[in-house]
């Protein structure tokens, strides 16, 4: 069934996809998601928060810096230049709108410490309720705006091409399944660490974005480097909780089970090495039976369920009481610096297309993403993408959209996701090699039969692109670990791989 909108159509519904659609304002606007506005995105499982540089002493030269020597030779230096400037004026337009920020006595914001940083620069809600608090706020600013309609239990499935442009979006629902003609499609539907059995992500999360992008042609930029998250509180739970980085950032360190600081032999930051290098030591110790913990004792002691309340509430539901004893950690894949390639306003190589948020590659993060970047990310595209679309796109008029689906759809079978989940972990984990990379790119492709349903080919899409990116750098940076090329090359070089490139690899 076709459908028409005059509405500029947002595929998504984290930080990303709302800040867009409120910054299009007046121009009428059509956000889709599978579920309710704030849940299933990863915006709303954030727990760190939103780097800014706010403190005293502090500046965006030295938030540039930091993001740049995370990011391990990759970090598109003008873009980062352009979000760490942005920043401070967009927690400011944040908390106009009502996030309600940890302040101090005398109305500053209250600054976590995060791994990487030079220095406080994290501004948090509730200690560890960033995510939850900001997707709260502009989740009542979009309640409260006549340009957005909101429609959920619907999932873009594919994007519409006409002669090389993207005119709209394939959906499905419960009553069918349809397209729907747009002026300008936004994705801005998250990553792809949801592809992994062990993750911190939503269940929904699973590269879809990427998948259906690529699937349409558009390219796609450093698809190779997943962030791994080196403190997913390890009970087995799936997806993961986290146990924050600003954790570690109060003092937290991390024993192994023969009582050894073991990152005090890695790096000399110890903990507050920026993130690949700790996921890689706490990969290490578990893959020799080590079992790594994260121990708030001595730093946070009896203040982590006021400080903390989001890692309090996971360790209860695993049993561990995090102020008697430490937290089992284990390296969980938990955010895609790469993605869908974008300018500088968030324009696809696909005409048309728009894409924000962790669906996006822009430059930012490289090989290895600064923490509390993601969000800040999110933000800063969200608004440039909703400025440049209202700036580019005419609409007509404001009719609500009336989407009619027909037809049968049919939904992935659970045995092929565990199996593709599992293929990401053990084959491209955190440390990878030619012969494990090739096995996966046979058994995606042995996965992709025609009769799968098509949020299943937007998967094993996604998993492709990052599986052939992996194998076709053949060296060691950021977050991208090659057992059989250790070295780091001279020159840091972007990858750009496209569907068709991709499926000639496997
Ligand atoms: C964390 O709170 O440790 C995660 C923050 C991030 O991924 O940026």
């Amino acid at each position: 069934m076709t459908n028409h909108t005059d509405r500029v159509v947002i595929v998504g519904a984290g930080i990303a996809a709302l800040y867009a659609a409120l910054t299009l304002a007046p121009r009428p606007v059509l956000v889709i998601s599978p579920e309710p506005l704030g849940f299933g995105a990863s915006s709303a499982w954030a727990q760190g928060g939103v780097a800014a540089a706010m403190a005293q002493g502090d500046a965006p030269a030295l938030h540039l810096a930091d993001t740049i020597r995370a990011g391990a030779g990759l970090v598109d230096a003008a873009v980062a230049g352009v979000v760490t400037t942005e920043a401070p004026e967009l927690i400011a337009a944040l908390a106009a709108l009502g996030a309600p920020f940890d302040r101090d006595a005398l109305g500053g914001y209250v600054l976590s410490r995060e791994a990487a940083h030079g220095l406080p620069r994290v501004v948090r809600v509730g200690g560890d309720r960033a995510g939850a608090a900001i997707m709260a706020t502009l989740i009542a600013a979009v309640e409260k705006a006549h340009h957005i309609q909101v429609m959920t239990g619907l999932l873009a499935t594919g994007v519409l091409t006409e002669q090389g442009r993207a005119v709209g979006v394939t959906v499905e629902g419960a009553a069918g399944q349809g397209a729907i003609h747009a002026p300008a499609v936004i994705l801005a539907g998250g990553g792809a660490a949801g592809l992994y059995a062990v993750t911190t992500n939503p269940n929904r999360i699973r590269g879809q974005m990427l998948g259906m992008a690529a699937r349409a042609g558009a390219v796609i930029r450093d698809a190779e480097f997943i962030q791994f998250h080196p403190t997913a509180i390890d009970t087995g739970e799936d997806p993961a909780p986290l146990a924050t980085e600003a954790l570690r950032g109060e003092g937290a360190v991390l024993l192994n089970n023969l009582g050894q600081r073991f990152m005090l032999d890695v790096v000399p930051e110890a903990e507050l090495a920026p993130r690949d290098i700790v996921a890689r030591a706490v990969y290490v110790e578990n893959q020799s039976h080590r079992r790594p913990v994260l121990d708030t004792r001595q730093a946070i002691g009896p203040d982590l369920p006021a400080h903390f309340p989001t890692v309090h509430a996971a360790c209860l539901r695993a049993g561990i009481d995090p102020v008697a004893e430490p937290i089992p950690v284990t390296a969980a894949a938990h955010y895609h610096m790469g993605g869908i390639a974008v300018d500088g306003q968030g324009r696809s190589s696909l005409p048309g297309l728009w894409v924000c948020g962790e669906a996006a590659c822009t430059g930012l993060h490289g090989a290895n993403r600064l923490a509390s970047n993601g969000l800040l990310e999110a933000l800063v595209f969200g608004r440039r993408v909703g400025r440049a679309v209202g700036a580019t796109v005419t609409t007509q008029g404001d009719a609500p959209a009336q989407i009619t689906l027909s037809g049968q759809t049919m939904t992935p079978d659970e045995a092929d996701i565990a199996q593709l989940r599992r293929l990401m972990t053990d084959h491209v984990g955190v440390v990878r090699e030619a012969k494990g990379l090739t096995r996966a790119l046979s058994a995606l492709a042995a996965l992709d039969r025609p009769d799968q349903p098509l949020a299943m080919q937007n998967m094993l899409a996604a998993a492709t692109m990052i599986t052939a990116a992996a194998l076709l750098r053949r060296e060691s940076r950021g977050a991208h670990c090659r057992s059989d090329f250790a070295q780091t090359l001279p020159r840091g070089e972007p990858s750009h791989l496209t569907w068709l490139q991709a499926q000639m690899i496997r």
